[in-house]
Formats: C-alpha cells, structure tokens, sequence
C-alpha cells in the first residue's frame, strides 16, 4: 500500500496553493480539497452557505469556522475512501480550525504527515491576483501578462469564458493579505511546533516548486 500522504498547503492569496495542489493531485493521485472552491461553488448554486459567504468573501474576511467544517464534514462523508491520499488548500486558516482538523484526524487515527509553505512577499501577491484569470468549467488559471490564454478571454483546454474573481480587486486582495497575516500566519507555528512543516520559496516558475515538493514528499518523479 503507497506511503499515506495526509498533507496541507499553507500560503498567503496567491502563493501559488491551487496551481500546486492540482498538479499533486494529478501527478500523484492525491483528493484535492480546496474551500475557496467549494464555496465558490456554494456561492454559485446559491445555496444557504452559499448566500452566507459572499459578502465575506467579496470583504477579503473569514467565513464563520463552524459553517466551514459542516462543509468539510459533508464531503468527508462522500469521500471517506480517500483519507489517506488528500491534500489540504485554503484549509485551515486560522489556529482553531487547525486544532479542529487535528482533533478530528486524531480520533481517526490519521494524523497529518506533511504541511507545505508557500512563502511569497505581499508586493508579487497583488501582481499576480489582479492578472490572474480562471476557467469556472476545469479551474486552469492565467497569469494576463506572463501565462495568458492563446485566445484573450477565452480557456485554452475547454473553450470555456475566462472569469475575473471578484476578490482579486486590488483593495480586497490588501484586505485578503491583512487577514492573513492576522489570522493564518500563527497556523505556519502551529505546525511548525509539531515540525510537519517544509518551506517552500513561492518566487520560483510552478515547475521548479513542484519538482520541490515533489522531492520533499518522496515523491517519485511524475
Ligand atoms: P481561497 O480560494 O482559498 O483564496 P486564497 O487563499 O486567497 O488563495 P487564492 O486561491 O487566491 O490563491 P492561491 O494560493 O490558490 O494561488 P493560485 O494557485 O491561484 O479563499 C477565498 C476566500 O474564501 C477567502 O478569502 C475566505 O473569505 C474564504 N475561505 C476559504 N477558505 C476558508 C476557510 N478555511 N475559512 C474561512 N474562510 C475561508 O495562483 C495565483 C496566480 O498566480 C494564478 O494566476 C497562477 O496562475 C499564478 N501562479 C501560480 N504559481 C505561480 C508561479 N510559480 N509563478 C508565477 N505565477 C504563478
Ligand atoms: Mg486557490
């Protein structure tokens, strides 16, 4: 049976959490479970949760932990198969969801393995945030300026119409940046005092902080 890889990615906005998570999860297999996503999603279906989030997450705030793990429960009931080959983006973001989640993987039995810091200063956050665009179909994401999609607009995999995130407006992306220096950055020691964590510098091109944490996890090559 394949090395249990319980892991979290930890990062400010636009470290790069998402574009490294997915290719883990492509190239190694792992869930992918993202609660920026999945609320987006809630926001997009309108759902009660849904209708909840959104003025918080246009404010660049925290969503109320209580809904977030009643969110994460549910999928967990769906995806109890793969709770040994996960990773963990935008989850947790403050130091009582990472005591929550660690009591909860306790009782299972499955600690944590890994955590996994992007480090990336606030100034190339907001480059990036405010020229990235996404595909709401299969969630590539562009850069306007240095991965811009061959057609302007438009998704280069699916053809899909390209959408701007309402929270990468620079005013929120500095409001996203206070509130995770306040509330997230503690999490980084949290982890670190029970010394799951590898820093990884987040300036570096996607591939090269990929093959980094891939050798870091013991990863084989992909
Ligand atoms: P969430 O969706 O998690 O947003 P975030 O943490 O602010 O992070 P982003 O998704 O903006 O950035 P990322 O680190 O994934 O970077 P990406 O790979 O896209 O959360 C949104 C909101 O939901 C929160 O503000 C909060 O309100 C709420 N929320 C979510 N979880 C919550 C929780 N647990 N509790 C309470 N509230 C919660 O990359 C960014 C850009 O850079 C892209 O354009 C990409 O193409 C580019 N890029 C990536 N890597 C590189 C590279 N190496 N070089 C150059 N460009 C790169
Ligand atoms: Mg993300």
């Amino acid at each position: 049976m394949a090395n249990p890889n319980r892991l979290v990615i930890l990062g400010p906005p636009g470290s790069g959490k998402g574009t490294q998570a997915k290719l883990l999860a492509k190239n190694h297999g792992l869930v992918h479970i993202s609660t920026g996503d999945l609320l987006r999603q809630n926001i997009l279906k309108q759902t009660e949760l849904g209708k909840q989030a959104e003025a918080v997450i246009a404010q660049g705030g925290l969503v109320r932990t209580r809904l977030i793990f009643e969110m994460l429960l549910d999928l967990y009931e769906e995806e109890k198969d793969y709770v040994d080959q996960f990773i963990l983006d935008g989850f947790p973001r403050s130091v009582k969801q990472a005591e929550g989640l660690s009591n909860f993987l306790d009782q299972k039995g499955k600690p944590l393995t890994r955590v996994v810091q992007l480090m990336l200063d606030d100034e190339a956050i907001v480059e990036r945030l405010v020229n990235r665009r996404t595909c709401p179909k299969c969630g590539r994401s562009y850069h306007l300026i240095s991965a811009p999609p061959k057609t302007p607009g438009v998704c280069d995999d699916d053809g899909a119409k390209l959408n701007w995130r309402k929270d990468d407006k620079e005013k929120v992306i500095r409001r996203r940046l206070k509130t995770y220096h306040e509330e997230t950055a503690p999490v980084v020691e949290f982890y670190q005092n029970k010394g799951l964590v590898v820093e990884i510098d987040g300036s570096q091109t996607l591939e090269e902080i990929q093959s980094r944490i891939s050798s870091l996890l013991g990863f084989c090559k992909a």
